[in-house]
């Protein structure tokens, strides 16, 4: 700053300074004997939509970082306990801080079909174990319609950390614990994947189509070594208990799982 500069020109240097609020009307760095009344705009955004274009760079280099660990980490998995175990050691998802456990999958390994869901609620988070709430009991019935089980099928969620509030989990931190659930899939083989609701559907399936659209049919999914594993998409739980009468299509989903599947 110098003595020749204009009132504007002062401002533009605090601004550049990283000044972004004012204290009175008088401003400082040039000889006024008489105090000037200038009114000095209060909201001076540049420096603030620099610190926030810096943040969200940061953030997103953070998150390509974590997915890439995420995905390095579940290459050397050999066995599903070394990939819980290493899920557990995860600290590349924020979500892990906020919930109270780490819900990994349960039920049956070595089963054919594997469900998946969206990422645990309260009750997973406090019990540490998939599906064991209300939409828990809701899912449990519907298996029981076409006679399956916790002992006939193994259940996961795409995010094992609970989203706060079950907020919808973000983009950025489904693509950082995709490689969780795609190594759990390599690892348990399964002969059909049932994905429940549209959040699950559209990370494994990685599309954005509703799950109107999605449902009913069987669909791919690709494997890291080119193989496909049949995918049929229903109702989350959670919806159906909030919309019963979408209960039958629900059941007519399972019933091409089970005709596939079981017979
Ligand atoms: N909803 C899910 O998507 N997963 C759970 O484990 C529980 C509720």
């Amino acid at each position: 700053m110098n003595e020749n500069m204009t009132l504007k020109q002062i401002l533009e240097w605090y601004v550049d300074a990283g000044v972004d609020e004012t204290f009175g009307e008088v401003p400082f760095g040039k000889n006024i004997s008489e105090p000037v009344s200038v009114k000095i705009p209060v909201s001076v955004s540049k420096p603030v939509e620099n610190t926030v274009r810096q943040a969200t760079t940061e953030l997103a280099q953070a998150n390509i970082t974590a997915r890439q660990n995420a995905r390095e980490m579940c290459a050397k998995a050999e066995t599903l306990d070394d990939l819980r175990a290493l899920v557990e050691a995860f600290d590349g998802c924020a979500l892990k801080l906020t919930a109270s456990k780490t819900v990994f999958g349960g039920g049956n390994p070595a089963s054919k079909i594997m469900l998946v869901g969206e990422a645990p609620g309260a009750d997973e988070d406090r019990i540490g174990q998939p599906f064991v709430g209300r939409s828990g009991q809701l899912l449990d019935k519907m298996l029981k319609a076409i006679n399956i089980d916790r002992t006939s099928c193994y259940i996961t969620n795409v995010l094992p950390w609970r989203p706060p509030g079950n907020r919808t989990p973000t983009d950025g931190e489904i693509a950082v614990c995709l490689p969780f659930l795609k190594r759990q899939i390599e690892l348990i083989s399964p002969e059909a994947i049932v994905v429940l609701g549209g959040s699950a559907a559209n990370a494994l399936l990685e599309t954005e189509e509703p799950i109107s659209r999605l449902r009913g049919k069987w669909l791919d999914y690709k494997k890291n070594d080119g193989s496909v594993v049949p995918v049929l998409a229903t109702f989350h739980p959670a919806y159906l208990l909030r919309n019963s009468g979408q209960k039958a299509k629900a059941w007519t989903d399972l019933l091409r799982l089970s005709k596939k599947i079981i017979q």
